[in-house]
């Protein structure tokens, strides 16, 4: 049952508590949301992180990006959103100059106004053009993979991607009909490839995954940022990902778990030769969901996973714990007296307290 109160297309943001929880959002801490969508959570850190809390919210979509202005207005002056796509996380944050920081949050996939806007292409259930890209500014869309990739690179993708056992005669099929332009031409031809078989899930639901996936290079964008974001939370910073699907969640929890790690040698290696140094420590080791309430409520939030990390620096001759957290400290009440975006010269100090414990 939805929410009555809620318009069909509105994104309900997952997890609130639990993620608020989970970044251990204080007064006066800076956060990134790298996927801010209509901008539900970030309003909740912002909330939470008053006073002198700061937000850098990430979409690759420029749609988003409105959206979530008009959603955090009353918090401007704390806010900075800005039209990137995560990937690129280090080139942004020293471009704004915004590390380090103490929380970092992926809330992946899209959102519900994306899923419920026809003209994106992103749903078999509405008519619409093949496109499924976040930004207008991506060079492929999903009609140039359908309409040129060979049967074998079509089979890979949807088997790879969307876990289909079906993909060589759904490739098939494609490739007999081709041109292909919109979703439900898409989606027609999926149901005869095939012939009608029906799970518990629509049978264009994984193709539309698999190619969403590719169009928008979500996985690897996803290892690349998980890793970048590490060097950029602070001492005991945490890093907190939502996922929806397996192929998700498992990049998540095999970084979380290796990051933890300290050697990493093969086993039976006889003595250490990695030199790994665990930088996360698992805050919590099970994976949170949401609750039957919650899935009642929002029936899109029933496959959430929630993982966190907290991010440990290890010592060495140019790191000293105690020198990081007073100036740490210090950067945070100047913070909160200055109010706002005039950074002041502390933090000057504490990014270089910081670069050196990463070296
Ligand atoms: C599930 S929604 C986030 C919803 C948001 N937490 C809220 O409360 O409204 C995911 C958002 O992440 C964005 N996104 C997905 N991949 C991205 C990437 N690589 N870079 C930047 N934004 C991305 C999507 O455009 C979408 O707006």
């Amino acid at each position: 049952m939805m929410n009555p109160a809620m318009p069909a297309s509105a994104h309900v943001p997952v997890l609130v508590k639990e993620t608020i929880e989970a970044l251990a959002v204080r007064p006066g801490g800076r956060y990134i949301d790298c996927t801010l969508g209509s901008g539900g959570h970030a309003a909740a850190i912002l909330n939470r992180s008053l006073l002198g809390g700061q937000l850098l919210g990430i979409d690759a979509d420029p749609e988003a990006i409105k959206i979530a202005k008009t959603r955090l207005e009353a918090y401007r002056n704390a806010t900075l959103l800005v039209n990137e796509n995560f990937v690129d996380l280090p080139d942004i944050c020293i471009k704004y100059d915004f590390f380090p920081v103490h929380g970092i949050l992926f809330d992946l996939g899209l959102s519900s106004l994306q899923l419920g806007s026809s003209a994106r292409g992103f749903s078999f259930q509405l008519d619409g053009p093949l496109d499924m890209r976040l930004s207008p500014s991506q060079e492929i869309t999903a009609a140039d993979i359908i309409n040129t990739y060979s049967k074998a690179e079509l089979a890979h993708l949807i088997r790879t991607y969307g876990e289909e056992t079906n993909s060589h005669q759904i490739a098939r099929h494609i490739v007999t009909e081709r041109p292909i332009k919109t979703t439900l031409q898409l989606a027609k031809i999926i149901e005869r490839a095939v012939k009608g078989r029906r799970g518990k899930i629509h049978p264009a639901t994984r193709t539309f995954q698999a190619l969403r996936i590719a169009v928008n290079q979500e996985l690897e964008h996803l290892e690349t940022a998980l890793k970048q974001a590490v060097n950029l939370l602070g001492f005991e910073g945490r890093l907190v990902v939502i996922s929806y699907h397996s192929l998700e969640d498992r990049i998540v929890k095999q970084f979380m778990q290796q990051e933890a790690k300290g050697c990493i040698c093969p086993p039976g290696t006889p003595a250490c030769v990695c030199g790994h140094k665990p930088s996360l420590k698992l805050v919590s080791k099970k994976v949170i969901a949401p609750s039957p309430t919650e899935v009642q409520l929002n029936p899109r939030s029933r496959s959430a996973k929630l993982r966190v990390a907290e991010r440990t620096i290890t010592h060495n001759e140019y790191f000293n714990e105690e020198y990081y957290k007073t100036t740490e400290r210090l950067c945070s009440s100047t913070e909160i007296e200055a109010v706002g975006w005039r950074r002041p010269a502390i933090l000057k100090e504490l990014q270089r307290v910081f670069a050196a414990s990463c070296t």
